[in-house]
């Protein structure tokens, strides 16, 4: 098969040097010429050439302005520039802007072929290297992300679509289903992987400091401002945001967020001047954000805008033949976590597994295989199963049978959680509301120790409490390397 010639943009306003070069080249090269700034431009968008040898010295606009916006437009072309005598000084700023090669004029037609092939190779040899970068990191994020039944397939695909997008993705599914996963997948495979990922737990922090947290503020802007701080949003200026826990955000701040989904832009609080930031938003609930729209709970502006992309994380019961991939992933971490051998959990137990409703999902799982690892056990499955069993979903975040794809979900109120003691549903705000308070801190809590391999001062730091009350905390609220 004829390999197709490499494409040559030459532009230069000298005709001679266009003669010369298609003379000494077009047996190797498709050569195509352009005698001022503003046509090679247009060639060059047109024809998207490999190469392009571009004269600095041009009437009108000249070679330097020329790159400049052949990079602004984002040409992949590789410019090599041609100078002539006294030009050298335009060097720096050429390079600077990309420029891949220089030649000075007058030049010898062999000089330039030279020139041009070792610029062709080197491109090559880069854009191999992107390649493979590309997907070396794509394995590497999907490592973690196991599932390969249908459901999960579909929603791979729509990460895989939107993750290099600046295109809201909102995360839907029942808590545990690893709706944080995906969050970082999305910004890992996004050009703004190199930049910060942040995640703000809006549940976690009360509305009014929710709003410092994520705006900043100014000195003075209330007692105990005593310097300006910027915001989250700030912070994570060029990269990614995660909200998680969306559903649970105050009205007001709710209106805030619109804005800055709207215009890139918002005001610190006590501020006046608006602050422009350019920041991907993705968000997550475990919420049914229909329902809260009904309760006049959540924005219904709010819900549209970030309904941009929606991705459903189906439940772990809708999914069970992912189980026997998920117990080997977790056999494998816990295992290499806990210098452990712990080698395969038989067929008995896989079925106890695969006949369970799961109600914490993927993290439940996970728990479950953890302490098989750490105990040397599979005879506790039964008893751990029946432990979790009484665990409430919030089933309805996600749509059954709909999972992955963008559809709406049909309301379903928040569940009420059963009193264990006696079996009935527990009205009782203020025990609710310390109960959700003491899971949040328990869980944070072994989170962050588990993060420092339980390094306790570490932990007591990151947490901003004293050392003596994480150490009561971790009794109280026994937790342990076990259950954390
Ligand atoms: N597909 C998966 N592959 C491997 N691990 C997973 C998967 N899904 C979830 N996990 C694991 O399960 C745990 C819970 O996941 P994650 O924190 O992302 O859930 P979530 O949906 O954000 O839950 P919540 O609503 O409670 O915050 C994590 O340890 C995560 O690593
Ligand atoms: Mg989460």
């Amino acid at each position: 098969m004829k390999k197709d010639k490499v494409k040559l943009l030459i532009i230069d306003d000298d005709p001679k040097v266009g003669w010369i070069l298609t003379e000494g080249l077009e047996g190797q090269y498709d050569i195509l010429l352009a005698r001022d700034g503003i046509e090679g431009i247009q060639v060059a968008s047109k024809e998207n050439p490999e190469l392009i040898l571009l004269d600095i010295k041009m009437p009108g606009m000249d070679g330097i302005e020329v790159l400049r916006k052949l990079k602004k437009a984002e040409i992949p072309s590789e410019v090599i520039m041609l100078s002539g005598h006294g030009e050298t000084k335009y060097i720096v700023e050429s390079i600077q802007l990309g420029a891949a090669e220089f030649i000075n004029k007058p030049f010898d037609v062999k000089e330039v072929e030279i020139h041009l092939q070792s610029v062709l190779e080197k491109s090559h040899l880069r854009s191999k290297i992107r390649e493979y970068e590309k997907e070396l990191k794509s394995r590497n994020q999907y490592e973690n992300f196991i599932g390969d039944s249908a459901k999960m397939v579909e929603v791979r695909n729509i990460i895989e679509q939107v993750a290099d997008s600046d295109l809201t993705v909102l995360i839907r599914g029942e808590s545990g289903t690893g709706k944080e996963i995906v969050a970082r997948m999305l910004h890992n495979l996004s050009t703004r992987s190199a930049l910060s990922f942040t995640k703000v737990n809006c549940a976690a922090i009360p509305r009014d400091l929710l709003e410092a947290e994520l705006f900043g503020y100014e000195k003075g802007a209330f007692t105990g401002a005593h310097k300006t701080k910027p915001g989250r949003f700030e912070v994570a200026n060029k990269g990614t945001i995660f909200l998680d826990e969306i559903g649970d955000m105050h009205m007001d701040l709710q209106s805030k967020l619109l804005q800055v989904l709207e215009q890139q832009e918002f005001v610190r609080v006590g501020g006046i001047q608006n602050i422009k930031v350019d920041v991907r938003i993705i968000c997550a609930t475990n919420r049914n954000l229909e329902q809260a729209i009904a309760d006049q709970r959540f924005r219904d502006d709010l819900f549209y805008r970030l309904n941009e992309i929606t991705v459903f994380l189906p439940p772990l019961r809708e999914r069970l033949d992912d189980i026997l991939l998920l117990v080997d992933h977790f056999l494998k971490k816990y295992n290499a976590l806990y210098k452990k051998e712990y080698p395969t959990i038989s067929s008995g137990t896989i079925e106890m597994l695969s006949n369970f409703h799961w109600p914490g999902n993927v993290r439940q799982l996970e728990n479950v295989i953890k302490q098989i690892v750490v105990r040397e056990d599979e005879n506790i499955t039964d008893a751990l199963l029946k432990a979790g069993a009484a665990m409430p979903t919030n089933a309805g975040a996600g749509v059954p049978g709909n999972s992955g794809t963008q559809q709406q979900q049909t309301p379903v109120a928040d569940p009420v959680p059963i009193d264990p003691e006696t079996g009935e549903k527990d009205y009782s705000l203020k025990k609710r509301v310390s109960k959700a308070v003491e899971r949040e801190e328990k869980s944070l809590i072994a989170e962050v120790l588990n993060k420092v391999n339980w390094n306790r001062r570490k932990a007591s730091e990151i947490l901003g409490v004293s050392y003596r009350s994480l150490l009561y905390k971790i009794k109280e609220y026994k937790i342990n390397e076990m259950n954390s």
